[in-house]
């Protein structure tokens, strides 16, 4: 398969890159990124002779339409991601999430390629904590934050495309990943390096916000599932039952890097900040048969903190700037 994937020099989609080299070597793997702050060549430096990287921005529909031409089919993760980013300045997300994905669509419409959208739990936006409620492929769409109402916004493109061009598109909207490669910025990794550069550990509020986290591999295996097997014009959710609070999170990264369960600081919550996000994943089980393999949580975190102890270099370089961004927002 001539694979196109946007944003793959991404964390996720890096990974994605990543296991179609060793998983599938028939793909020739072409990807394009703009490699904003959150991109990186080091990412794909493995495997850069298995690969085509191409420097472009998805907007761009000259450049998008003449790769779309030459692939079997896309898959798109390019997107700006981080919700404390949209905060403080939403027009990038404006520009890569909608823009972006309609410049896509546009090019998949004309060489009727096959498309799957990325997406995320967010774009239904929270639930109340300690409920037991989780959201299913029918939840009405209801973003809190200016990331996730551009997210939903691209989704909602997806789905017209399909319905009014009969573009061949699927969608998934995933929790919140976690594993090798994910920038410093967010939430697990923040906390480790935090720990590593002897800093401390950063939670906004009172930590009781939820997040259903999944491993980074597993929801690479539903994409893949997704984009062979999944029907057209449908939307996946993806979620691997593993909801935890933001403080059970930080609780289990200072135990297994041998640290008081205390060792860390309360900093200014979030403006708006979704309460709880769970994903049923029932439909992605039983339709296409996928489940996740890293079910034991403590092991796959304890795993992505060896990644982040060995991968100093891939790191550090972004950590100080990273830090002074949040201190600047008493964050
Ligand atoms: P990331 O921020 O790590 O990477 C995004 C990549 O997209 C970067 O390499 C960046 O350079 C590239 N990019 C941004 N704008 C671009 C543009 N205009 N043109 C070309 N490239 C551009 O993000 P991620 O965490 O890997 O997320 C990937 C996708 O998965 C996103 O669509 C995100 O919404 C979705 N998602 C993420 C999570 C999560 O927990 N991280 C969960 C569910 C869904
Ligand atoms: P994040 O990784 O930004 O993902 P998202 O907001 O898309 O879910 O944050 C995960 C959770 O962790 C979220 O509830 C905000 C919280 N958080 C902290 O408590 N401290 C931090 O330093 C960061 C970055 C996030």
């Amino acid at each position: 398969m001539r694979l196109l994937v946007t944003g793959g020099a991404g964390f996720i989609g890096a990974n994605f890159v990543h296991a179609c080299v060793r998983e599938h070597p028939e793909d020739a793997v072409t990807v394009v990124d703009s490699l904003t702050y959150a991109g990186s060549l080091e990412s794909l430096r493995p495997i850069e002779n298995e690969i085509r990287l191409i420097r472009g921005d998805i907007a761009d529909a000259e450049l998008v339409t003449r790769l779309v031409a030459e692939s079997d089919a896309v898959v798109h993760f390019a997107a700006e991601t981080h919700v404390d980013n949209a905060l403080a300045d939403p027009a990038p997300f404006l520009h890569s999430n909608v823009v972006g994905t309609y410049t896509l669509l546009e090019a998949v419409r004309r060489h009727d390629v096959r498309l799957h959208h990325v997406s995320t739990d967010e774009v239904y936006g929270d639930l109340g904590l300690g409920g037991t409620e989780r959201f299913t492929e029918t939840t009405p769409y209801h973003p809190s934050s200016p990331y996730s109402a551009t997210k939903a916004a691209a989704d909602m493109l997806v789905r017209a495309w399909v319905r009014s061009y009969r573009v061949r598109a699927t969608i998934s909207n995933c929790s919140n990943n976690f594993g090798p490669y994910q920038h410093v910025e967010k939430f697990i990794p923040r906390q480790i390096t935090n720990i590593l550069t002897g800093r401390r550990p950063k939670l906004y509020g009172t930590g009781a916000n939820v997040r259903d986290w999944i491993h980074v591999e597993d929801h690479n295996a539903a994409v893949r599932t997704i984009l062979t097997d999944g029907r057209i014009g449908r939307t996946y959710l993806i979620g691997a039952d593993c909801q935890r609070s933001n403080l059970e999170v930080l609780q289990a990264i200072l135990a297994v890097m041998d640290r008081d369960p205390g060792d860390f600081d309360h900093v200014t919550d979030r403006a708006g900040h979704d309460l709880r996000y769970a994903i049923d994943p029932s439909l992605l089980r039983s339709e296409l048969g996928w489940a996740p393999s890293h079910s034991d949580f403590t092991a796959a975190l304890s795993e992505t903190v060896q990644w982040y102890r060995t991968h100093r270099h891939w790191w550090e370089p972004l950590k100080d700037g990273v830090e002074a961004t949040y201190a600047g927002r008493g964050q």
